[in-house]
């Protein structure tokens, strides 16, 4: 049992996909989420500048004095796999239990759609040749989505969220794909039009896959607050705080309280 907080970190929103997952898996916990809104998108950045970034928010969540830390990223994930393993507080990232939830889903095509920087890592292709080589497996790279989705558009009423969204799942469709990761935390934050332009498709939340592998990390080292509850969410921003809010206040039920929300400061940016 420990009675510290959870730290969760990604570029901005997408990581509320597993903070919303992981407040109700774990109703007592004490939730630390940081936003390192000034440094998005990640996703257009090199494998070295993403882990001295990942390093830093690792450092940061550390200070905050963290038990357990999930990389709400799939960009991050995919290329800084060798740091979220070997970091000494436990941690885990998105990817593989993405991949497994997939391969227990598919019927033969799966697909994964994330940040360019996750593609160009080869992670994922990595990840179904030895979980599941038998599906056939299509990647995309993405650039629009995400600063949609920073600005808090999201909704398939919104002409340029639907033209973005009918570009970036063409391919999916065209393949027959059967199965779906949403492999950038930001995107299941699409999923009613997703859903709209790809009927029958099953798709894989990232966030919500990280938040079940953070959960089971948790109970596996004996980590778990019992309670009683419930627990708190504390949101750190290292960009603009207001525009955070607003974003945020679109995908968590009830927004963020001023109080609930402080700058991230940092030792190095
Ligand atoms: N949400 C992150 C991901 O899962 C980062 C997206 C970005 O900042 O480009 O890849």
């Amino acid at each position: 049992m420990d009675r510290r907080p959870i730290g969760i970190f990604d570029s901005g929103v997408g990581g509320l996909t597993a903070l919303r997952s992981l407040r109700a898996l774990l109703p007592c916990e004490d939730l630390i989420f940081l936003a390192d809104t000034a440094r998005v998108p990640y996703g257009v950045r090199g494998a070295g500048e993403l882990n001295a970034i990942a390093e830093d928010n690792f450092l940061l969540l550390e200070s905050l004095g963290v038990k357990a830390v999930l990389a709400a990223c799939g960009t991050v994930s995919a290329n800084c796999a060798a740091l979220i393993d070997g970091w000494p507080t436990p941690a885990c990232g998105v990817l593989e239990p993405s991949v497994r939830a997939a391969a227990a889903a598919a019927r033969g095509r799966a697909g994964v759609l994330a940040t360019e920087a996750t593609v160009r890592s080869g992670a994922f292709e990595r990840l179904f040749a030895s979980i599941a080589p038998e599906l056939e497996l299509l990647s995309r790279g993405n650039t629009e989505l995400v600063p949609l989705a920073e600005a808090g558009r999201t909704s398939p009423g919104d002409a340029e969220v639907r033209a973005a969204l009918e570009r970036a799942l063409e391919p999916f469709r065209a393949a027959g794909t059967d199965t779906l990761i949403l492999g950038c935390t930001h995107f299941p934050l699409f999923s009613e039009a997703v859903k709209e332009l790809l009927p029958g498709v099953t798709l894989i939340n990232s966030g919500e896959a990280g938040a079940r592998a953070a959960a089971a990390l948790c109970s596996g080292r004996g980590l778990l607050n019992p309670g009683p509850g419930p627990g708190s969410t504390h949101y750190f921003v290292s960009g603009d705080i207001s525009s955070f809010a607003a974003a945020a206040a679109r995908f968590l039920p009830g927004g963020i309280e001023a109080a609930e929300i402080s700058r991230a400061e940092r030792e190095r940016s």
